[in-house]
């Protein structure tokens, strides 16, 4: 039985990390998107339906890190992952079921950025696009 499939039954296959509140976000204006992001956010759509669809995967308009895009981040995780391409999409997962940060993925962000980033999110100082 798929995970989608169980959460329509009512039954509890899915990992405990895969919580209703776990938000991903995926950048979406024009530097991260005119380097892929819209593709990043369906590879993640499609990962997270099966697998954990209680993850919300949102677009955001722009978290302030524009030369480093893609960029996602995951709050619940305290994680900002940057140059993220489609086929990275099951790593992405893994972060957000509280496996390790892909190295490749982390090269690009900067750790005094990244608390700015998680604490507008925090604040709702951002807009959250959709
Ligand atoms: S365009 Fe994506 S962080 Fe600014």
């Amino acid at each position: 039985m798929s995970a989608s499939a169980a959460v329509e039954k009512g039954q509890s296959e899915l990992p405990a990390q895969c919580g209703a509140e776990t938000r991903v976000y995926v950048c979406n204006n024009t530097d991260c998107r005119n380097r892929g992001a819209e593709s990043v956010f369906s590879a993640l759509k499609t990962v997270f339906e099966d697998a954990c669809p209680t993850v919300q995967i949102r677009r955001y308009k722009c978290f302030g890190a524009c030369n480093s895009g893609p960029n996602v981040v995951i709050p619940d995780r305290r994680c900002w992952l940057s140059s993220v391409k489609p086929d990275d999409a099951s790593a992405v997962r893994q972060v957000v079921e509280g496996g390790e940060w892909p190295v490749r993925l982390r090269q690009q962000t900067d750790p005094d950025l990244e608390e700015m980033i998680l604490g507008m999110i925090d604040a709702g100082l951002l807009s959250r696009g959709e």
